[in-house]
């Protein structure tokens, strides 16, 4: 059944059981980014709340999922709300071109080791972060330079309970721009920008 989430006021959004429901990292990103206009987008989609909630300012909104069911969730869910946005089935930015103004992974961010994956639950994919937590979101500052628009902006989640630290990759600074103390842990949304607003590669869109 369809039901309003507090934190994204005015969408109408269902939920799946395979899918990541909206949570406190979700709604600590969502203050991050705004009113975004221009372009956005967004790396692991889940229920496509953050996608959603960019179509109702920005032009142009791509989102992608690895999780089969996120794509189908955030397709339904964007178009429910009169929204547009393209969702496809994607590792990352796997076959993404183009630059973007905002780019945007609210990343599985839990410490996992080896044997707690099972790999046979989709949800597993929403939270294991590997070894040290930060897997997902490493993986997505090294790739997100190329799709940023000269004066593009990246936003990524990390949590304390990681066991390590980010480091931004060569070309680009790294900031905290929001942060959140939980029972359990604090949640922290860095902000990554190419240093200089000079592009270094890729294709523009
Ligand atoms: C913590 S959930 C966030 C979902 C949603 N964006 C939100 O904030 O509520 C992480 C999402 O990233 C997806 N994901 C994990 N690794 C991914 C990858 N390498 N490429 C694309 N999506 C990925 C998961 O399937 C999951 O939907």
């Amino acid at each position: 059944m369809a039901r309003f989430l507090a934190g994204a006021p005015g969408l109408r959004l269902e939920d799946h059981p395979e899918v990541y429901p909206p949570s406190d990292d979700t709604f600590l990103i969502l203050e991050a980014i705004r009113r975004p206009k221009g372009s956005v987008l967004e790396v692991g989609t889940g229920s496509g709340i953050i996608a959603a909630a960019c179509a109702r300012t920005a032009e142009w909104v791509v989102a992608t999922d690895q999780n089969p069911h996120a794509v189908r969730l955030a397709r339904q869910n964007i178009a429910r709300n009169g929204l547009e946005a393209e969702v496809v089935a994607a590792d990352l930015f796997d076959g993404i071109s183009g630059r973007f103004d905002m780019v945007v992974f609210n990343p599985p961010y839990l410490p996992t080791s080896p044997e707690d994956v099972t790999g046979d639950r989709w949800l597993d994919l929403s939270v294991n972060g590997g070894p040290d937590g930060l897997g997902p979101a490493r993986r997505f500052l090294a790739g997100v330079e190329a799709h940023l628009s000269p004066g593009g902006r990246a936003l990524t989640l990390v949590s304390s309970l990681s066991a390590g630290r980010l480091r931004a990759p060569g070309g680009l600074s790294l900031r905290p721009v929001g942060s959140r103390k939980l029972p359990f842990e604090t949640l922290t949304v860095l902000e990554a920008r190419r240093v200089g607003g000079r592009p270094t590669g890729g294709r523009a869109p």
